[in-house]
């Protein structure tokens, strides 16, 4: 039986939820992970009321944790710099580290990992993305063999929540608030809804898969946060629905890197995981398309992919996986082609058709379908446009000229993912 001897740094939602984690999945850890895990120490810096430790020691000052006789540092702090600064120190005094944080692995991977391969030790993250739902030792050890050539998926739970209910008809706000009502969003949401967490997620995928570095560079990121109901009505009009996509690709010398609502086909995978579900699909050579999904978030959850780090840990025969990245370039966003669903609102229709029309031949923007919808309460007309693909860096000054016509109101676009 393998033993390993932890220290928990945090003691909040995750960190508490591990602790009983443990203690009631003791026996299965036991048989199946062949592992006994005993708890040494807890960095605390404060009680939680949600959870009593019993005898384990507590130390006020989390950077203590490291000084006890314990094989792994389990970083459950969340943020950047101070878990920067506690890994760091772990893995220098040459302690595993286990941690549950894409903040700081998408903003210091590189550095830690490099670190860490100084030290000889190992520095696990599983649960930073998706929570338990395994994925990065899906690409790191059972992908091995197979050349990855796209990663996509809807890697941020709130946001699929939020976009799920919008597809049945409610709106943007209402739905935002109840999921903070149900724990799905944070009392600050901009983190999951301007898509900076699904970002950060599929940076460190890209990384696993492709060898860009830790932060990569700047690539693009939109949230969920302009999207209406209506466009999902015109979205199932045409066959599609709408999903906020994290997607990693393989080009020829460089990697597509972008996170950002598109629209996808009401039959594919993606389309059918609703609620807040994460899902991803991992396009390979030799195993065609694979599908993960399962919970993205939550105590329990989160508890799973630190314990499967924790049981791997205790296999020493198992070699790291060496995370050097080799910088592959990212793809400049701008010089991607995407068809784009267009809702343009017009208030006079003489002439505007033709008008918008040449504005898109103009920018070598082919139109695959139009139509007018029925009128607005207050006479206004939506016209929705399904172009052909076009160049990103032509996008901002075609809906700037299309602005710019008198009896256009508004515009919302949405990328179409390819499948
Ligand atoms: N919650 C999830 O579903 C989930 C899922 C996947 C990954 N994760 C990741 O897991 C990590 C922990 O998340 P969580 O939900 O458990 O967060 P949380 O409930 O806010 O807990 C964070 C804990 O760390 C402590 N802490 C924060 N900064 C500290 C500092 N500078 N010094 C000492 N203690 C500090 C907090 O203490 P105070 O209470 O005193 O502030 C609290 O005990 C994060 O990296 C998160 O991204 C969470």
């Amino acid at each position: 039986m393998n033993k390993l001897r932890i220290g928990i740094c945090g003691w909040g939602n995750v960190a508490t939820g591990l602790f009983r984690t443990l203690e009631t999945n003791h026996e299965e850890i036991k048989k199946r992970g062949n592992l006994e895990i005993e708890i040494i120490v807890i960095g605390a810096r404060r009680d939680n009321p949600e959870c009593d430790p019993g005898n384990v020691t507590i130390e006020r000052d989390i950077f203590k944790v490291i000084d006890h006789d314990i094989d792994v540092v389990v970083e459950l702090i969340g943020g950047v710099d101070v878990a920067r600064d506690l890994i760091l120190k772990a893995l220098n005094a040459k302690k595993h580290v286990v941690t549950a944080n894409k903040a700081v692995i998408f903003n210091h991977g590189d550095e830690l990992f490099r670190v860490a391969n100084k030290n000889g030790v190992k520095l696990l993250y599983e649960s930073s993305v998706c929570a338990g739902t395994p994925i990065i030792k899906l690409l790191n050890q059972e992908l091995a063999a197979s050349k990855i050539s796209k990663i996509s998926g809807m890697l941020n739970g709130t946001s699929n929540y939020i976009l799920s209910n919008m597809e049945e008809g409610m709106e943007f706000e209402p739905t935002l608030k109840l999921a903070q009502e149900k724990g799905y969003a944070e009392p600050d949401p901009s983190f999951d809804i301007e898509g900076t967490d699904a970002a950060h997620k599929i940076g460190i995928l890209s990384s696993l898969a492709f060898g860009s570095s830790l932060p990569p560079k700047n690539f693009y990121i939109e949230g969920v946060n302009k999207i209406h109901k209506d466009d999902f009505k015109y979205a199932h009009e045409m066959g599609y629905t709408i999903k906020h996509l994290a997607i990693a690709k393989s080009m020829k010398n460089s990697i597509d890197l972008r996170a950002h609502p598109s629209l996808v086909k009401l039959d594919s995978y993606l389309a059918n995981l609703k609620g807040v579900r994460n899902g991803i699909e991992v396009e390979t050579d030799l195993l065609g398309t694979l599908h993960v999904a399962g919970s993205g978030a939550g105590q329990e959850a989160t508890a799973s992919g630190v314990i499967s780090d924790l049981i791997y840990l205790s296999d020493s025969k198992i070699k790291e996986v060496n995370n050097a990245n080799e910088s592959s370039e990212l793809f400049d966003f701008i010089d991607l082609d995407f068809q784009y669903y267009f809702y343009i609102e017009v208030s006079d229709l003489s002439d505007v058709i033709d008008s918008i029309s040449s504005i898109f031949e103009n920018k070598g923007a082919g139109i695959e379908s139009i139509s007018q919808k029925e009128n607005l309460n207050d006479d206004l007309v939506p016209i929705i446009i399904i172009t052909d693909p076009f160049k990103e860096k032509d996008y901002q000054e075609l809906v700037d000229n299309l602005l710019d016509l008198d009896s256009v109101n508004k515009i919302r676009s949405i990328r179409i993912e390819p499948q």
